[in-house]
């Protein structure tokens, strides 16, 4: 937590870390020492990381949209594209679509080069809507109806992912001859978000698989898997590409040789807690590949969604009630137009936890209670976890949640108790 700026000159995060563009200059009474004629020249400060960039701090001045509402900097998205192609160099992209399917940020990938992991049907309409060709595309989602396969292969993507016997039929009737990869199951330990269970098979039964595609018609040619969504643990990779190193050669025995890694995701938003930078993740992933594999790198995919968008965007909200319970109540209920419902979903179990700034941040702070506006009383952002909030905090007073331009807008409902999906300013 910072200390307010001497004499009030820019509002400072309170329960986080620390701030990049003040939300409002606080009207400080100008002294003496104040009006002396500034000489020193400030240079311009780098923008702090998933902090308010200047971009989008002055779009919501200008335009005061209606809140809530989620800006992204699509420069923003641009330099996380050029530090991920770099820091994961040779590993080509596929930006994972489901983390923010807005179609200025495709088409800005697009003409960066990227290619794109997508989940439905509906993602590839989205995807070839704004002009992606269907061989940039990837089908991970492992869990596919055999209609959406075939929309797809009419489409022309020819790249799938599997993780059961079941879904290899589909592929084979509907996907004839398509290039295949099969997700290994994962622990996800040190992911916030973690994509265990639910995904994956065990090695022994990919192994299987993946002969078995080939039997089958397709074209069997790696292995995919994901080490969990905000991934705080740099060794992780190095668990499962050991594990996946085995898998080749397992089925090299068995004559079939693997040419393709697909790493998944798992690159970090700055949230509350400070996280390595992309080329630290960069460099741990890619030296644990070299470790698995010393004798020939296999051809690399890496589907950031978070680590792509998740710092370039900011949700502007607005303080709906502040109230207790009791008057003794030492902690105060913070109620916001926006909760789970309306885009916030990742607080589930309060698994992902965002910086808050407002307007007072830098006076007294107490904790609070966050919570969304529906009549739902799972509509609760953070109890359990310790947030603190100003005193002066009112309704009608602003707040700003910070990297939130992955996984919101399409979590949210539309329209849960009567409340309008989440409007996205690209800008
Ligand atoms: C198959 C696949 N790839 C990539 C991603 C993106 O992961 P992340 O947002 O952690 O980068 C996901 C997220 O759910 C996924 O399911």
């Amino acid at each position: 937590m910072l200390a307010s700026d001497k004499g009030g000159s820019a509002t400072r995060l309170r329960n986080s870390g620390s701030s990049s563009v003040p939300l409002r200059a606080p009207q400080a009474p100008k002294t003496r020492r104040d009006r002396r004629p500034n000489l020193q020249v400030v240079p311009p400060q780098p923008i702090e990381r998933g902090g308010v960039s200047p971009k989008i701090a002055a779009f919501l001045a200008r335009e005061q949209p209606q809140t809530p509402c989620l800006v992204v900097d699509l420069d923003l998205v641009e330099r996380n594209y050029i530090d991920l192609s770099e820091g994961l160099s040779p590993a080509r992209i596929y930006y994972a679509v489901k983390a923010n399917p807005e179609p200025s940020i495709l088409r800005k990938l697009l003409r960066r080069g990227s290619n794109f992991d997508v989940a439905s049907r509906g993602e590839i309409d989205i995807c070839m809507g704004v002009g992606i060709p269907a061989e940039r595309l990837s089908f991970g989602n492992t869990i596919k109806k055999q209609s959406d396969i075939a929309y797809a292969y009419a489409k022309g993507v020819r790249l799938f992912a599997f993780d059961s016997a079941e879904e290899l039929d589909k592929l084979a009737e509907a996907a004839p001859g398509a290039q295949v990869f099969c997700r290994v199951l994962v622990s996800c330990d040190g992911a916030e978000w973690p994509l265990s269970r639910k995904f994956g098979c065990s090695p022994a039964m990919a192994a299987d698989l993946l002969l078995a595609a080939r039997e089958r018609g397709l074209e069997p040619i790696g292995v995919s898997f994901h080490v969990g969504s905000q991934q705080t643990d740099l060794a992780q990779w190095d668990v499962v590409l050991a594990q996946v190193a085995s898998l080749f050669r397992t089925v090299a025995e068995r004559g079939l040789n693997l040419r393709l890694v697909n790493l998944g995701g798992g690159m970090p938003s700055r949230y509350r807690t400070e996280v390595p930078d992309v080329r630290a993740y960069g460099q741990a992933v890619i030296e644990a590949v070299r470790r698995a594999f010393p004798d020939q790198m296999p051809d690399l995919i890496v589907e950031p969604g978070r680590g792509m968008v998740g710092d370039a965007g900011v949700i502007e909200a607005e303080v709906v009630l502040v109230s207790t319970k009791d008057a003794s109540d030492d902690k105060r209920w913070v109620y916001l137009d926006i909760g789970k419902f309306g885009g916030l979903a990742e607080t589930l179990d309060e698994s992902i936890k965002y910086r808050i700034e407002t307007e007072h941040d830098g006076s007294e702070t107490v904790p609070v209670i966050l919570a969304g506006p529906t009549c739902d009383s799972a509509d609760i952002l953070y109890e359990k976890t310790h947030y603190e909030l100003p005193k002066a905090l009112r309704a009608g007073d602003k707040v700003r949640i910070l990297a939130c331009g992955a996984y919101t807008t399409t979590y949210c409902a539309v329209a849960f108790n009567g409340f309008p999906p989440l409007r996205a300013y690209c800008i």
